[in-house]
């Protein structure tokens, strides 16, 4: 396989924080490839390194030594600005917390994120809807985060994270705050996304039933990957 089939490469990452005299090293001689359409769930100890990681890959944080390929692309050694640009056009990222502006309806909250990436408005509208009733949403796009349930406004950053159709969607814990119902509504939402329009997606999760259902599942310890499973899609779900 060349370069380009992977949607991420990492070589020899390694992160250090200086904390004064200190250094802490979350990450360490870390190497990883993600194929296009693979569904990879992330687990391991609170303090292993796992949002450091993705903020990485994200380009909300940067690499200390190694080398981080994008799309093929080596963003190792990017300027502040075009680590700006690849994160705004090329990422997609859900958070525990959502993360919406409150007082942005569902449809303004998606239509930011392609305002920022320089998207005409006629062109951000057309997507936005199609965006929100693709994750279930038709008819609540004009309510704001306050009036949708939890569950929803999760969907809604969802949507959000689509809109500029991503290389890879980074969602950290996007169930942990979700209750038992909307936590299977999310995953199911995710698997279809990944399932039917092929999407990466690279989702840390501390839920084993979580994890059992993507492709491929990290465990990250000691800033290290000590375990890397394949394992069968759950698409039963899906019907
Ligand atoms: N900005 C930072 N400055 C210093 N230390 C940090 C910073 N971010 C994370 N860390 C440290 O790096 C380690 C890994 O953190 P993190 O990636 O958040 O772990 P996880 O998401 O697996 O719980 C922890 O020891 C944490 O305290
Ligand atoms: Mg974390």
């Amino acid at each position: 396989m060349n370069n380009t089939d992977l949607v991420l490469k990492i070589e020899n990452l390694t992160k250090i924080y200086k904390l004064g005299k200190k250094n802490v090293t979350p990450l360490a001689n870390l190497d990883l490839d993600v194929k296009q359409g693979e569904f990879v769930s992330v687990m391991g100890p609170s303090g292993s390194g796992k949002t450091t990681l993705l903020n990485i890959i994200g380009c909300i944080d940067r690499a200390s030594e190694g080398r981080v390929f994008l799309n093929g692309t080596d963003i190792t050694s990017f300027s502040e600005s075009n680590l700006y640009k690849i994160r705004r056009d090329n990422i997609g990222f859900v958070f525990q917390s959502f993360n919406l502006l409150p007082y942005l309806n569902a449809m303004e909250n998606v239509e930011l994120a392609m305002e920022l990436s320089g998207k005409f408005a006629g062109q951000r509208k057309a997507r936005a809807l199609e965006l929100l009733s693709l994750v279930g949403l038709g008819g609540r796009e004009l309510h704001r985060p306050a009036r949708l349930s939890q569950g929803e406004q999760q969907r809604v950053a969802i949507a959000r994270a689509l809109a500029n159709d991503p290389a890879v969607i980074l969602a950290d814990e996007p169930t942990g705050n979700l209750d038992v119902a909307n936590k299977d509504e999310i995953i199911r939402l995710l698997l279809e996304l990944n399932v039917k329009q092929g999407t990466t997606i690279i989702m840390v999760t501390h839920d084993e039933q979580v994890a059992a259902q993507t492709h491929r599942l990290l465990y990250l310890q000691g800033g290290k990957i000590v375990k890397d499973k394949q394992q069968k899609i759950n698409v039963g779900i899906l019907s």
